[in-house]
């Protein structure tokens, strides 16, 4: 789906120089890196504070604690989503409630979100599925009219925007995820959380850190979720050149578009005029038959192994039928726009480093046996 390889060689002396410069000063945990990682990040996505993490699942779970989500509330999120959308809620002690999808864009229904919010609603969580931006104008006007606090799942969208502003400043808090395969990708696992509110920003700072305010003082319980100088110094690095790649994935995938602009039966992703999609992943969707509603996804993505070229199902279950969440009661036919989802869509592989004739063979492969 991604070589990393690729990408590292085209970066490799940079990035070593970067890691002697942190291994040189032998200070490994908050430190100048991070520092200057944060106010770096902070800068390009347009918000006042950024606080560096150990993951994104983390970034989300100290999220909801920094917006004073407590046990027993309720957070509404997108059942189509990484299971880690819900993990963050359930580690703040809080009920995930699912919401539907748009059957377009796949990402949170607004109509949705507003059918399910209560009086204990305390928090929506809006994930940009793919790097594709959520609808925010009504979940925001429906979020202040109720006193809701909305956080962005920005793990697949950071770099990407809606009318001319980045996803990531929309929400109180916005978390993304550094895991090796996002756009920027850390060498590990590290995270992080945007934001405007002082009083947030210094509050995360002192969860991921024990919660401490001074030396060996807990204000709060905190635990250990700091984001290392090396990940960070690397990530400097990578931060530099993540507009250039987008833009290329943005023409990789505009390639795609064009390849399967004529073929029946396979939808290309929606890149909406008033926002500028990431393309974190490129994922078509493709219709099944009744009874059967993901035998011709499946066949595709058989195909395509055959000819050693990868594809994947980003994701095959929504969280609402999944094991982990089966005492809350979700139903099957409860949501079917995203039970559809997980029948239909197929990512394909998209990374900047890939050539136009790749492309081509993955295309060709796919309209061959469609
Ligand atoms: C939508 C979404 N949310 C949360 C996460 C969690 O991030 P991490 O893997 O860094 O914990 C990911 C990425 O894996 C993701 O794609």
């Amino acid at each position: 789906m991604v070589d990393l390889r690729a990408q590292f060689a085209t970066i490799e002396k940079e990035v070593r120089r970067a890691i002697d410069e942190v291994l040189a000063t032998q200070t490994f945990v908050l430190g100048p890196q991070l520092e200057a990682f944060e106010r770096e990040m902070a800068q390009y996505c347009g918000r006042r504070f950024a606080v560096g993490v150990a993951s994104g699942t983390d970034a989300l779970a100290l999220s909801l604690r920094a917006c004073g989500v407590k046990p027993g509330d309720e957070v509404i999120l997108p059942a189509f989503t990484f299971l880690a959308t819900a993990g963050a809620v359930i580690a703040a002690g809080a009920r995930p409630v699912f919401a539907e999808s748009d059957p377009k864009t796949l990402n949170i229904d607004p109509q949705s979100v507003r059918s399910l919010a209560t009086p204990r609603t305390s928090c929506i969580i809006v994930v940009h599925l793919y790097g594709c931006a959520a609808e925010m104008e009504p979940l925001l006007e429906l979020a202040s009219r109720h006193g809701i606090v909305i956080i962005e799942d920005n793990a697949q969208s950071l770099g990407a925007s809606l009318n001319g502003k980045k996803l990531g400043s929309f929400g109180a808090c916005a978390a993304t995820s550094f895991y090796p395969s996002k756009n920027l990708g850390a060498f590990g696992d590290a995270g992080m959380v945007f934001t405007d509110g002082e009083e947030i920003a210094e509050r995360l700072a002192r969860l991921r850190n024990h919660g401490q305010t001074g030396r060996y003082l807990g204000a709060e319980p905190g635990w250990n979720s700091r984001l290392d100088d090396i990940q960070a110094a690397v990530l400097r690095v990578k931060a530099r050149y993540l507009d250039r790649w987008i833009a290329a994935r943005r023409a990789h995938a505009a390639r795609y578009n064009q390849r399967f602009a004529k073929v029946d039966g396979i939808r290309t992703p929606v890149d909406k005029p008033d926002s500028v999609h990431s393309y974190y992943l490129y994922t078509v969707q493709i219709a099944g038959q009744r009874g059967n509603p993901a035998a011709r996804r499946d066949h595709v993505a058989r195909h395509l192994a055959s000819r050693e070229i990868a594809s994947s199902i980003f994701y095959p279950l929504p969280l609402h039928l999944q094991p982990a969440y089966a005492s809350l009661g979700g139903k099957a036919g409860q949501l079917p726009v995203a039970e559809r989802a997980a029948h239909e869509v197929l990512s394909l592989p998209l990374y900047p480093e890939m050539t136009n004739e790749q492309i081509d063979r993955v295309a060709d492969s796919v309209i061959e046996v469609l």
